[in-house]
Order: structure tokens, then sequence, then C-alpha cells
């Protein structure tokens, strides 16, 4: 027996606690929904929005980010959980066309927005042309983080495309130019453990049609 801050701590309670936690840690998530708001049922807003041109109107937890809607209740697994946090892309999809982490957006802001995940990119009988290169220049090892990377990479080409600046740029004013550097500078938010980096570059390059 030994005591910390007052409280007596034995090699029982601490296992005892360990297994308390790994019990709380299973619980489903709707039981453990329902506790964080006093055993009442949580909030929930009907939302519609297209999904890779499909129209969708569903019931939501107010609380359900943009990617557990799509991971969760429209079963499109493609878009991949990293963090959870906005810090490694693996969750990135097109809405409205721009590129955005759905880790970090709730589903009930997509009223009426138009959403592309990797399944609506392209498919194997009909690749879009950056999967097609990616394929082509092993942008990829393991491929968890290939969808985000897919989407903002095609992301990256229709930014260019409309002339908004990224931070390498030193003429904000001047349309950016598709450059290897400009092309790193705007993926740095995808992580891959891999590394494929230099890869995924090649396969943006020929994308972009120059040299990197
Ligand atoms: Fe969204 Fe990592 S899962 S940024
Ligand atoms: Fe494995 Fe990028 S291919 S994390």
């Amino acid at each position: 027996m030994d005591a910390h801050d007052g409280f007596p701590t034995s090699r029982r309670t601490v296992l005892v606690g360990g297994m308390t936690s790994a019990a709380v840690a299973t619980l489903p998530a709707q039981v453990d929904a329902e506790d964080r708001t006093g055993g009442s049922p949580p909030p929930k807003a009907r939302i519609s929005l297209t999904v890779n041109d499909r129209p969708r109107d569903l019931e939501v937890d107010t609380r359900t980010t943009l990617l557990d809607l799509l991971r969760e209740h429209l079963r499109l697994t493609g878009t991949k959980k990293g963090c959870d946090h906005g810090q490694c892309g693996a969750c990135t999809v097109l809405v409205n066309g721009m590129r955005i982490n759905s880790c970090l957006s709730l589903a009930v802001q997509h009223g009426g927005d138009e959403v592309i995940t990797i399944e609506g990119i392209g498919n194997p009988g009909k690749l879009h042309p950056m999967q097609a290169a990616f394929v082509k220049h092993d942008g990829y090892q393991c491929g968890y983080c290939t969808p985000g990377q897919i989407c903002s990479a095609v992301g990256v080409m229709r930014e260019i495309e409309l002339g908004i600046p990224s931070h390498v740029q030193t003429d904000l004013g001047a349309k950016p130019e598709i450059t290897a550097t400009e092309m790193r500078e705007r993926m740095s938010g995808n992580l891959c453990r891999c590394g494929a980096y230099s890869n995924i570059l090649d396969a943006m390059t020929e994308v972009a049609g120059i040299k990197a």
C-alpha cells in the first residue's frame, strides 16, 4: 500500500482502475453520448446535402462531424480517420470543389453542399487522372493516407487554376505557378507515415504536366 496526495493506492486498486477505464472506453458510442447529456437523448437535426452526385437526406446528432457522417452514416469508408484533430489530412474531401479536413467540420454545417469523397473522384473502372498517376508512380505504400492525398492533390490543382495564393508565393497578387515547390507547400497538410512524398510529387507533376 502506498499513498499519494492523500489517496491510498495498491496494486489491486490500480488494476481495478485500469479495467474500469477499459470497460468505459468500449461502451457503445450512443451510451457515451447519452451519458454526457445527462441521460437525455442527444440533440438531432435534419440535413440535406449531395455526396458524390447523390442527394442525401438524413437526421444526425448535431455533434456528428462530416467525417463521421460519411463513414458511419453513409458507409463511405474511403475517407480515413487518422488523427481526428485536423493534423494529418487523412480525412480530406472536397466540399463545393474546395478541400477541407472533414474531421474538423460538423455535418450540420453542410446543408446544401456538394461533397466529393475518394469514391466520387473515380472508380477502378474509370480512374481520375490523379488516381491513375498515383498508381503509376507508386504514390503510396500502406495506402491509409492515400484517399486524403488524392482528394487534396485534386483540390491543389484547382486552387492553382483559380489563382488562390499559397504561403510560398512572394507576389500574392500574381497568378500562382504550378511548380514542385508550390505543390509541396500546398500538400504540407497531408502527412504520410510511409514517406511516399517524392512519389506523390511525381504523380502530381505528371498530372500538372511539369517536371519535378
Ligand atoms: Fe482529419 Fe487527421 S483525421 S486531419
Ligand atoms: Fe502509408 Fe501514406 S501510404 S501513410
